[in-house]
């Protein structure tokens, strides 16, 4: 019998007797970000991820996000752990020291200054900057439901209020020492990390491509090789009981390697059909666990999907990719730290994410306010002409004359002369690659990356 199905016959005794409300199966949790796009509601369509609320920017200073609790359903005196990225989207540094607080089992809400049952020490953050930490903490000696509680800045020396705003709480089964099940689910990278999923990263209209799926073991076992994972690209192919029954194996069935408790193994899934351009402007998949069900009577909700922006065809597309583990790109100004009212050269590092060759042609500068750039892209289209104008502050262009760059590559592109704001402070710079959009590939894509970073401008 699969270990699973003991541990679900366990639980549900369990439940008959203790506080458990109602379904026993696994819940994933993990930390979602007060600035992240919601998921789009069944069938919605990905027009539901370019908002986010006015209210999650009354607070923009710090923001988390984790991946999931693992393991999903701890051992009695053992450990949970996950990794928590910390992001600044404040015009300010913020000093070593930040505290975030986590307590195994708490149900009220704490007040500043309170100390969990850890705390961590968070490092310094520049504006834009995220760090990522791994917590642990021992959960509860003995089986049951708890509740795990995570408080940032517990101490409050970013932001006196912070008890408003990044306190989280997240119901967790404790089973008892020793229960050994598996669990597979869809591994998570924060959201604004353009994590290298497909291949090609913007694949061209009614085509084929590859995706890169990460699949986490949240379970105390190791996995069998060969259980299998169900994906699909066309959500309307998905049947209604495919959560329940073990006869579907996806529109592309893929057999998962064995993988340990509490590690990821990232799994190349190939022929995923390309929409057509004219149909959708995003491609996006969605995978389900074990859908032959060897480890548990039924598949798991994969409800994780990874989304491509499709392109309206082969071609150059010319944009930068992010450095790694951090939302800003490769964007730098000489000198570091700009006098107001002078120039300073800008270099950033584009490359062409198409297949074919292509120019990098007029190239826009802006800056703008620390909290824009990360939402920019979600705001408007980057061949849209009037781009830097919608924007305050100062605008530059300048014209990469012959530089072109080879499908696959990049290069360091350097802008002399560029004015400086008038004001000191932390400013984002948003640096447009092919303004113009020259390449006929990069027309048609819906909210692409614009590449910016923060930089510090010093009074004279
Ligand atoms: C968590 O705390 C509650 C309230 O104190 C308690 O009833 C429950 O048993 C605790 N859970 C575990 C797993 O110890
Ligand atoms: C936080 O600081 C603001 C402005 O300094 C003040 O108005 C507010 O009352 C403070 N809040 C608390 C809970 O101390
Ligand atoms: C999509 O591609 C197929 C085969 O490659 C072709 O037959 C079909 O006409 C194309 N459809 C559109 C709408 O371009
Ligand atoms: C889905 O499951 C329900 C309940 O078990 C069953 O009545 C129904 O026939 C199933 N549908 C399909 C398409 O298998
Ligand atoms: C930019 O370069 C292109 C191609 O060499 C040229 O046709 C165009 O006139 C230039 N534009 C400006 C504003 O210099
Ligand atoms: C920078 O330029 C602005 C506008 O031209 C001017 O008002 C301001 O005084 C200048 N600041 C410095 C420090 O030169």
């Amino acid at each position: 019998m699969p270990l699973t199905r003991a541990l679900v016959a366990l639980l549900v005794l369990a439940a008959a007797s203790a506080v458990l409300a109602g379904d026993p199966a696994f819940q994933p949790v993990r930390i979602v970000s007060r600035l992240e796009p919601q998921k789009p509601a069944g069938g919605a369509g990905p027009a539901a991820r370019q908002q986010t609320t006015a209210q999650s920017l009354d607070y923009p200073y710090l923001d988390i996000w984790s991946d999931w609790l693992s393991p999903v359903q701890p051992e009695a005196g053992k450990k949970q752990k996950t990794t928590i990225y910390a992001t600044n989207y404040g015009d300010k540094p913020v000093p070593a020291g930040t505290i975030v607080s986590i307590w195994a089992n708490r149900t009220e809400r704490a007040r500043c200054g309170e100390t969990g049952d850890v705390n961590y020490k968070l490092p310094e953050l520049l504006p834009l900057q995220t760090k990522a930490i791994k917590v642990a903490w021992k959960v509860p000696e003995t089986p049951g439901q708890a509740i795990v509680f995570i408080f940032l800045d517990s101490a409050c020396t970013v932001f006196n209020e912070s008890y408003r705003w990044t306190q989280y709480t997240f119901c967790t089964t404790v089973v008892a020492a020793g229960t050994k099940y598996t669990y597979l689910q869809a591994a998570r990278l924060p959201y604004w990390m353009e994590a290298d999923n497909f291949e090609p990263k913007y694949p061209p209209s009614n085509t084929t491509c590859k995706a890169n799926v990460g699949v986490v073991n949240l379970g105390t076992a190791p996995t069998e090789a060969g259980v299998k994972m169900g994906v699909y690209y066309d959500w309307s192919a998905i049947p209604a009981n495919v959560t329940s029954d073990c006869t579907y194996p996806g529109q592309i069935s893929v057999d998962l390697p064995k993988i340990a408790p509490g590690k990821t193994k990232v799994v190349p899934v190939e022929g995923i059909k390309v929409p057509n351009r004219n149909d959708a402007a995003f491609l996006e998949i969605l995978v389900f666990m074990d859908v032959t069900c060897k480890l548990s009577p039924a598949p798991n909700s994969g409800y994780f999907s990874s989304v491509a922006r499709i392109s309206s065809g082969p071609g150059a597309v010319l944009a930068s990719l992010q450095q790694k583990g951090q939302l800003y790109y490769p964007i730098k100004t000489t000198p570091k730290k700009p006098k107001v009212n002078e120039t300073m050269t800008v270099k950033v590092k584009i490359a062409n994410l198409g297949d074919a060759d292509g120019p990098v042609g007029r190239v826009a500068i802006f800056a703008t306010a620390i909290v824009d750039p990360s939402q920019l892209s979600f705001d408007i289209g980057r061949c849209d002409p009037s781009l830097p104008s919608l924007y305050n502050g100062l605008t530059f262009s300048a014209n990469t004359t012959d530089l072109v760059i080879k499908a696959g590559k990049s290069k360091m592109v350097k802008i002399a002369d560029v004015p400086v704001p008038a004001t000191a402070g932390w400013w984002a710079l948003v640096v447009v690659p092919n303004a113009d959009c020259a390449n006929e590939a990069e027309k048609g894509l819906v909210y692409p990356p614009l590449p910016y970073n923060a930089f510090e401008v010093v009074a004279p």
